[in-house]
């Protein structure tokens, strides 16, 4: 296995901040949870969390955040009496890795203690064929005979943020599991952990204390011979569909796991991966470095997509722990979803019916924000009922530690037209309209209906204008006209315009229905209306640039760097009410360039280039989000070296793990999915060139001068395609088992792929 599939490393360092990093680089996940790449012996000091998917939970006042679950990975060893640790033992050799091809997470360490010498080895997976499941195989090998004592169980000593979230933890065996029972604080969901093991060596006894049901293992160790065991958890909580109770659920669960034991639990683990990488996999020849950053953002989707059914979609910081909230933000349906769209659409609609689940909760924000509003205006940090978690003093100011008035919750209104119009393209690029039928629509007239209350209707200029609201760039609160938002609304209309006249057509019934239901008749053609008079910033008829919002140009013109020399804090945070861009030109993110990459087809590259030319040196990128946006645009407008330095930063970020993980007094390190999201968008979007509409994909390869070729696969209308880009030609293959035939226009020339039959078309 070459290590463009592997993330390794061979030092272990004794230090918090690195123990914290590197437990996001080696975290696996399975979409139901998270498991922090920490090792077997830690605990909550070195934040080991198995982080719940969907399930939240608060405490007081504190932030709602989701729940982590007790840690039923935790084995400790004591050598002749004595406990060891990567943190307080010597360390000989140290080794560590994550296997991208099935997320398995492999560690071997020599301990010296007492003269003796002993080896860990584990290697640990959460199953992607059983969600609610954990698989460890752990040996211990001593280089003398030895008193070896094993503690392994569950460890309910658990690492929260503003917890405790779990209450009445209650440790117990039955018939060889072990269990651990708690209530969640707000909402008494039941949540269990059991777990098994399969071992064969030793004396068992039963230990509970020190918060961990435990079983101990002591043994007289025979120089050089390996023990080895296999240990299985479980997790259940309400959320589960479960036929009994949680605790029973849990227990089964283990047990089914240990009579099928471990290596049958892994191939059905690495099956289900072998059909992930199928779908999703880019391949880049001739840059090592490109491929592993981008394989490794892809990987970091892959083990957060939702499970199937599960109507859960998936955090800004994905299940890399508490950071955040937990919560749902823009990032999924703008850089995240068009990944699942394109390679794994039956994890894209499952984020989409997250959407349709919390519509209520974007209802209810909707009567209680300001004024009062009518429609769905969707949480700007949604959790699992839809209602915001955003606080209105979401930032901690480092200097007087007191909380910074922010206007994320109630003015950044583009959330809802992000929601719309990843709705929209799934069903165009599926061709499915189920989604559509089962709430999509729904969710879609909502979200027009929303901005419709929310839009002035200017009589003298007879135009519509979106007021009063923070657009991308969070650094400019409270701005008139902020052009992304305008376009976001606008297409938003037209989103709405065209679901009803698809409706219209094909189901008028259930058009009749849902139009009936929401009451939304007398509004439909106001709608066309606004699709057509809402005012979008234009760009200049001289320069070509898009003001960013009203009066953008009023303000200080000045560079990034001379802002951040002026800053007292390293945490301070820019924007809010006092913070240094607020007076100035500078941004914190994408604003007006994601726009441009968003709506690419409505804009020429002469206004692109202008706007990029201009935009980018006056962008901090506070936000992981914008390199991919500044990515794309310059792939977009031939700067093909710009797009790749971009391209590098959006790919590197997790696997680097040299991001912030403060914003003023906020903790927030954690992984970046939508950054990943971005990789892959700047790859296959950018590079590639495609683009996928309603009558045919498009492809337009602008492929790096280093990267022989691209290759990847994707799914259109139903139907799976493999590409390669190279240098002059793009070769299609379309699928044996495709339906029928689709249409590529490759740079400009059009050719039919039918099912089986492989093309090839040049470009140069
Ligand atoms: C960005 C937002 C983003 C959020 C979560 C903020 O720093 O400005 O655009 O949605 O982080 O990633």
């Amino acid at each position: 296995m070459s290590n463009l599939w592997k993330v390794s490393t061979d030092r272990f360092t004794n230090e918090k901040e690195s123990i914290m990093r590197n437990g996001n680089v080696y975290q696996i996940a399975n979409g139901y949870m998270g498991y922090r790449g920490t090792l077997d012996e830690f605990g909550p000091d070195e934040l080991v969390g198995i982080t719940l998917a969907g399930i939240f939970d608060r405490v007081g006042d504190a932030w709602r955040e989701p729940v982590n679950a007790p840690n039923g990975g935790f084995i400790k060893v004591a050598l002749d009496g004595r406990e060891i640790s990567a943190r307080s033992t010597t360390v000989k050799n140290h080794q560590q890795s994550l296997n991208l091809e099935n997320a398995v997470f492999e560690r071997e360490t020599d301990y010296v203690s007492q003269g003796k010498t002993l080896k860990i080895k584990s290697t640990r997976f959460l199953s992607a064929d059983k969600p609610n499941l954990g698989v460890i195989k752990y040996s211990v090998t001593s280089n003398k005979a030895a008193k070896v004592k094993i503690s392994t169980g569950i460890d309910y000593n658990i690492w929260d943020l503003n917890g405790p979230h779990l209450l009445n933890l209650s440790p117990k065996k039955k018939n060889g599991a072990l269990l651990v029972h708690a209530v969640t604080n707000e909402a008494s969901k039941n949540v269990a952990i059991a777990e098994a093991v399969d071992l064969n060596f030793g004396k068992e006894t039963h230990k509970l204390g020190n918060k961990k049901n435990l079983r101990v293992i002591s043994l007289d160790a025979e120089a050089g011979k390996t023990y080895t065991f296999y240990k299985y958890f479980a997790v259940y909580t309400d959320n589960d569909p479960v036929k009994t109770s949680v605790n029973e659920a849990a227990i089964n669960s283990v047990k089914e796991a240990k009579d099928l034991g471990y290596e049958k639990c892994l191939d059905k683990h690495n099956a289900q991966w072998t059909k992930k990488w199928e779908y999703c996999d880019v391949k880049i020849d001739g840059d090592d470095e490109a491929q592993q950053a981008l394989r490794y953002s892809i990987f970091q989707l892959l083990i957060v997509a939702p499970v199937n059914g599960s109507k859960n979609s998936i955090p800004a910081r994905a299940l890399s722990g508490q950071v955040y909230k937990g919560a749902i933000f823009w990032d999924t349906e703008m850089f995240m979803f068009p990944f699942f769209l394109y390679t794994y659409p039956e994890k894209a609609v499952e984020l989409m019916r997250y959407r349709i689940k919390t519509l209520a909760g974007a209802r209810r924000k909707a009567k209680t924000e300001g004024v009062g509003f009518r429609g769905a205006f969707y949480a700007w940090e949604s959790q699992e009922t839809g209602d915001d978690a955003c606080t209105y003093f979401n930032i901690g100011d480092p200097f007087t530690k007191r909380d910074l008035r922010t206007h994320f919750r109630d003015k950044q209104v583009h959330i809802s037209g992000d929601v719309a119009i990843a709705m929209w393209e799934y069903f165009k690029l599926t061709g499915d309209d189920s989604l559509l039928l089962e709430g999509g629509a729904e969710v879609i007239l909502e979200c027009a209906r929303f901005y419709y209350s929310y839009a002035y209707f200017k009589k003298d200029k007879n135009q519509y204008e979106i007021l009063d609201v923070i657009g991308p760039d969070e650094y400019h609160e409270r701005v008139n006209n902020n052009a992304f938002t305008s376009m976001v609304a606008k297409a938003t209309f037209e989103i709405a315009n065209a679901t009803v006249k698809y409706l219209k057509q094909k189901h008028p019934g259930k058009l009749n229905a849902l139009v009936k239901k929401i009451k939304i008749a007398r509004e439909l053609p106001l709608f066309v209306e606004a699709a057509g008079l809402l005012y979008v910033p234009q760009p200049d008829e001289k320069t070509g640039v898009i003001e960013q919002f009203d009066a953008y140009y009023k303000l200080k013109d000045t560079t990034v760097e001379e802002l951040k020399a002026r800053m007292i804090h390293p945490n301070e945070y820019l924007g809010a009410g006092q913070g240094l861009a607020v007076p100035t030109k500078v941004i914190k993110q994408a604003d007006v360039v994601m726009m441009l990459n968003l709506f690419k087809d409505r804009y020429s590259k002469e206004i692109k280039k202008a706007n990029w030319e201009y935009y980018e040196p006056r962008t901090e990128h506070g936000s992981s989000l914008s390199a991919c946006a500044y990515a794309m645009v310059a792939a977009d407008i031939g700067k093909l070296d710009w797009a790749y330095n971009y391209f590098l930063k959006t790919a590197k970020i997790d696997i680097e793990a040299k991001y912030k993980v403060y914003v003023g007094t906020v903790f927030m390190g954690g992984s970046h999915p939508a950054a990943n999201g971005g990789a892959w968008m700047t790859a296959v979007f950018g590079f590639g060139g495609v683009k996928a509409g309603e009558e045919h994909v498009s492809i337009n390869p602008r492929l790096y001068k280093k990267w022989k070729n691209l290759q990847f696969n994707m799914v259109y209308k139903g139907d799976r395609f493999n590409i390669k880009i190279t240098k002059d030609d793009v070769a299609i293959i379309a699928d044996i088992s495709n339906k029928r035939k689709h249409t590529f226009i490759v740079s400009g020339k059009s050719i039919d792929c039918a099912p089986g039959k492989p093309s090839s078309i040049k470009y140069q």
